[in-house]
C-alpha cells in the first residue's frame, strides 16, 4: 500500500505510506486521489487531512521511478494537484519532517497547510537541472512573497517551517503545530474548525506582485548569472516566477510547464540527474546486501603522517572518531602533527570550525612511534612511501599487532592490494582506500577490492566511507585503478598534442573552455610533475614499446616538478600559483620536435578537447570490459569528484553517450589516420565498438 484511507469521525486522513520518503509514485498518486473520492463520496466526512507516515510528509517525485513510463503516467501530479483545487471538502495537509519538491507543490494544492516545527521545506529541482513543474513556480511566490520563494527556488536549499512562519504576511502554513508529535491530533482539530468554511481558499487565487517590478527581476537576472555558470536551469526559474507576477494564473502554470519539458531535453540536466543517481548506485555492490554485518570502527590507526596520513586522520576526527598515528621518527610525527593543526587553525580563522570543537578533534588524535598501540584499532590505514619493501615491512608488522577482525588498508595509488594483503597471514581483512590529495578535502575514495577482501570488509569500509563524508567508489585490482588508470591514457595524449605543434597553455585553455577546473599542464605542476617521471622510470621496461612523448621526462631533468619548485610547465612567482607560460619550455618543446623531425601544425581547440577527453571514454571502457569498475557512471563518479571533470558534462562516460558512441568511434578512426599520433591507442575498445555498432550508450 502506498497510502491508507482512514476516517476519524468526521475526517478523513489520507496518509501517504511510500518509503523511504513517500515518493510521489504512480501507486501512491493514484491511492491520493481514489482517497479523495471517497471522502468526497461520504455524507459523514466533512475534512480531509493528507499527511505522511513515517519520516517524512514527502519527499517528492520517487527516484525509483525516473525515466520509467509510470514517471508521468495519468493521473500525474498536476491532476493530483488539480482534483485536491477540485474537491468539494476543505483538504488540509499536515506536514512534518521533510515537505520538499513535488510533496511542497501537493500541500499548496491544499486549502489549508499545518507544519510540525523542524520541517524542512524545499523545492529542489535546481539541483537537477529543472524548476518545478507541478505549480511549484506559481504557487509558492502568492505565499511567500517572490523573494523569499525565488531564493528557494534558485537555491533549492531546505528551510526550516518555523523560520517560514515567522515572515510577516506569509499564507504557506494557517497553523504551527506545537510539535511533530501532537501534529496528527492538531490537524484534526484544525480540519474540524475549517470544515464549515465556504469558500474554501486556495493558493491560485492569491495575488503575485513584486512592489519594484521589472527593476526586482533584472537584479534576479545579474544575481543568477554569476552563480549559474554552464547551468540553464536557475535562470529560468528567474523566468517562471516573473511569469507568475505577470500572466493569469493558467498561463503562468502552462509557461512552467514548457520551461520544465524543454530544461528536462537539455544536456545538463541529464548531466545532474545522472550524477543524482550514480551516486546512489556507486554506494551498492552486487554481491554484498545493503544487510550484511558490518564491522564497528571505533578506534582508527594511520601509518605515516605525510602529505597523505594527516589529512586521511583529520577525516576520522572530525566524525569523531579516535585517531593514533605512527611514524618512524618523532620529527616526522611532529611535522605530521603541526601540519593538521595549522590545517584546522585555518578553519578556525575563517570561521568554518569553532574553537571548541577544534579542541575536541585534538583530544581524539594520538600519536606513536610503537606499533603495539595499534594493537586496539578497528581500522588502520597505511600511507607510507610507495614502495613495494616498504609496504611489505609494514603489513608483516601490522599482521603481528593488529587484533583479529581488524581492517588492513593501504592508501598505495598504483601497488598491487592483492600483493600487499600476501605479506599478510590475513588477505580477507586487507583491501585498499586510495584517498585523493589534500584527503582532507577531496571527497573520492575509491575502494579497491582485493581477490580475497571479505564481504564485511567492503561494507564496513562503505559505511565507514559514508561517516567520514566521502564519495566511495569500488575498483578492482589494476595499475591505477580507475582514476588514475584513466589519467595515464589523458595525459598521453597530452603529450602527444605538445609534439604535434600545441603549447600547454593553449592545450589547457581549450580543455578549461570545456569546463575542466584545471587543464593536463597546470594540474601537472599542482600535484608535481616528479610523481609520473618516477612511476615512468619504474616501469622503463614496459613503456619501451609504449609510444609516448619524452617532454614530460625533458621537464623533469631540467629540475622543473612544478609549483614546488617554482617552475613546472609554466614559470611561477614566489608565492603565487598563478601559472605563467614559459618561454624556456615552449624552446624546449620546440627542439624535441626538430630532434624528432616534426614539423608542428596548428591545431583546433574541438580536436585537442575530443583527443583528451576521448582517451578517457576509451580507457573507461576497457576498465568496464575487465570488470575493474562495476558501471559507467562509476567511472564518471570517479571523474566528477576527484578530476574536476566538468559537473555539467555528466562525466567522460555520460559525455560519450551525449555525443553519441557511433560518434565517438568515428572521430576516434580520423585520430588512427594522424601518423604523428598512435594507431593502437585509438583501437576502439571491444566494448567501445560493441555498443557503437549496436546504437547503444553506456547508461
Ligand atoms: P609522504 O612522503 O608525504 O609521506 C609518507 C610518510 O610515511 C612520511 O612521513 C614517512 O616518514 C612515513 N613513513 C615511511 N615509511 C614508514 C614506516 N615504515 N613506518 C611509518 N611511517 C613511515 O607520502 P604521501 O604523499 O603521503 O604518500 C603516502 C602514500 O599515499 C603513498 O602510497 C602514495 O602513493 C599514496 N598517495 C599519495 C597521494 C598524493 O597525492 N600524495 C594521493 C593518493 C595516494
Amino acid at each position: 500500500m502506498t497510502a491508507e484511507y482512514k476516517v476519524h469521525g468526521d475526517v478523513a486522513v489520507i496518509t501517504l505510506n511510500n518509503p523511504p520518503v513517500n515518493g510521489l509514485g504512480y501507486a501512491t498518486r493514484t491511492a491520493i486521489t481514489s482517497g479523495l473520492d471517497q471522502a468526497n463520496a461520504d455524507p459523514a466526512v466533512k475534512a480531509i487531512v493528507i499527511t505522511g507516515a513515517g519520516k517524512a510528509f514527502s519527499g517528492g517525485a520517487d527516484i525509483k521511478e525516473f525515466g520509467s513510463p509510470k514517471a508521468g503516467a495519468e493521473p500525474n501530479l498536476l491532476s493530483v494537484i488539480l482534483a485536491l483545487e477540485a474537491s468539494a471538502k476543505p483538504t488540509v495537509a499536515a506536514v512534518h519532517s521533510v515537505c520538499m519538491g513535488g510533496g511542497l507543490e501537493l500541500a499548496l494544492g491544499c486549502s489549508y497547510r499545518i507544519a510540525a516545527p523542524g520541517t524542512n521545506v524545499a523545492l529542489p529541482e535546481v539541483k537537477l537541472g529543472l524548476i518545478p513543474g507541478a505549480g511549484g513556480t506559481q504557487r509558492l511566490p502568492r505565499v511567500l512573497g517572490v523573494e523569499v520563494a525565488l531564493n528557494m527556488i534558485v537555491s533549492g536549499e531546505p528551510v526550516k517551517s518555523e523560520m517560514l512562519a515567522q515572515i510577516p504576511g506569509q499564507r504557506l502554513f494557517d497553523k504551527m503545530a506545537a510539535s511533530p508529535e501532537s501534529l496528527a491530533e492538531e490537524a484534526l482539530a484544525y480540519a474540524r474548525s475549517v470544515a464549515d468554511v465556504r469558500p474554501m481558499p486556495l493558493v491560485r487565487n492569491l495575488p503575485c506582485k513584486h512592489p519594484l517590478g521589472d527593476a526586482y527581476f533584472q537584479f534576479a537576472r545579474n544575481m543568477v548569472k554569476g552563480m549559474a555558470k554552464n547551468f540553464p536551469a536557475p535562470a529560468k526559474c528567474v523566468d517562471a516566477v516573473e511569469a507568475a507576477t505577470k500572466m493569469k494564473f493558467n498561463d503562468g502554470m502552462a509557461n512552467e510547464l514548457q520551461i520544465f519539458t524543454a530544461l528536462m531535453l537539455t544536456p545538463e540536466s541529464r548531466a545532474l540527474r545522472h550524477l543524482f543517481m550514480a551516486e546512489r548506485a556507486a554506494s551498492k555492490i552486487a554481491d554484498v546486501p545493503e544487510d550484511t554485518p558490518k564491522r564497528e570502527i571505533k578506534a582508527v590507526g594511520v601509518i605515516g603522517a605525510g602529505t597523505m596520513g594527516g589529512g586521511i586522520a583529520m577525516n576520522f576526527l572530525n566524525a569523531g572518531v579516535p585517531v593514533t598515528m605512527l611514524e618512524m621518527k618523532q620529527e616526522a610525527v611532529d611535522r605530521g602533527v603541526a601540519t593538521i593543526r595549522k590545517n584546522y587553525e585555518s578553519q578556525v580563522k575563517r570561521g568554518k570550525l569553532k574553537q571548541d570543537k577544534y579542541d575536541q578533534r585534538m583530544a581524539l588524535l594520538k600519536t606513536t612511534l610503537d606499533y603495539g598501540d595499534l594493537k586496539d584499532a578497528d581500522l588502520i590505514i597505511e600511507a607510507v612511501f610507495e614502495e613495494m619493501g616498504v609496504k611489505q615491512k609494514v603489513f608483516e608488522k601490522l599482521d603481528e599487532v593488529a587484533k583479529k577482525g581488524a581492517i588492513l588498508a593501504s592508501n598505495t595509488s598504483t601497488l598491487d592490494v592483492d600483493k600487499i594483503a600476501a605479506f599478510t597471514k590475513r588477505p580477507e581483512d586487507v583491501v585498499g582506500l586510495h584517498f585523493f590529495s589534500p584527503a582532507n578535502v577531496m571527497k573520492l575514495l575509491e575502494v579497491v577490492r582485493g581477490k580475497k577482501t571479505a564481504k564485511d570488509v567492503m561494507a564496513t569500509v562503505m559505511g565507514a566511507a559514508k561517516k567520514i563524508k566521502k564519495t566511495a567508489v569500488v575498483s578492482g585490482v589494476c595499475d591505477g585503478f580507475i582514476g588514475n588508470r584513466m589519467i595515464e591514457q589523458y595525459s598521453r595524449q597530452a603529450g602527444f598534442l605538445l609534439d604535434e605543434g600545441a603549447t600547454p597553455a593553449q592545450v589547457d585553455r581549450a580543455v578549461e573552455k570545456f569546463g575542466f577546473a584545471m587543464g593536463p599542464f597546470r594540474m601537472g605542476d599542482l600535484a608535481g610533475n616528479d610523481i609520473g617521471w618516477a612511476i615512468r622510470k619504474r616501469r622503463a621496461t614496459e613503456i619501451a614499446d609504449m609510444k609516448y612523448s619524452r617532454t614530460a621526462d625533458k621537464l623533469c631533468e631540467l629540475g622543473r616538478f612544478g609549483q614546488k619548485t617554482g617552475a613546472g610547465w609554466y614559470d611561477y612567482q614566489a608565492g603565487k600559483r598563478d601559472a605563467i607560460p614559459s618561454e624556456l619550455v615552449v624552446k624546449m618543446i620546440e627542439d624535441y620536435r626538430k630532434e624528432q623531425g616534426i614539423t608542428p601544425r596548428k591545431i583546433s581547440d574541438e580536436e585537442i578537447v575530443q583527443r583528451l577527453v576521448f582517451a578517457l571514454v576509451n580507457e573507461g571502457a576497457r576498465i568496464l570490459e575487465d570488470g575493474i569498475a562495476a558501471r559507467a557512471s562509476d567511472i564518471d563518479m570517479v571523474y566528477i569528484t576527484g578530476y574536476g571533470f566538468p559537473i555539467h558534462r555528466g562525466g567522460p562516460m555520460l559525455y560519450a553517450d551525449q555525443v553519441g558512441l557511433f560518434n565517438v568511434v568515428q572521430a576516434m578512426k580520423r585520430f588512427q589516420q594522424n601518423p604523428r599520433d598512435d594507431a593502437k591507442f585509438w583501437e576502439p575498445a571491444p566494448l567501445l565498438a560493441k555498443l557503437a555498432a549496436e546504437g547503444k550508450t553506456f547508461s
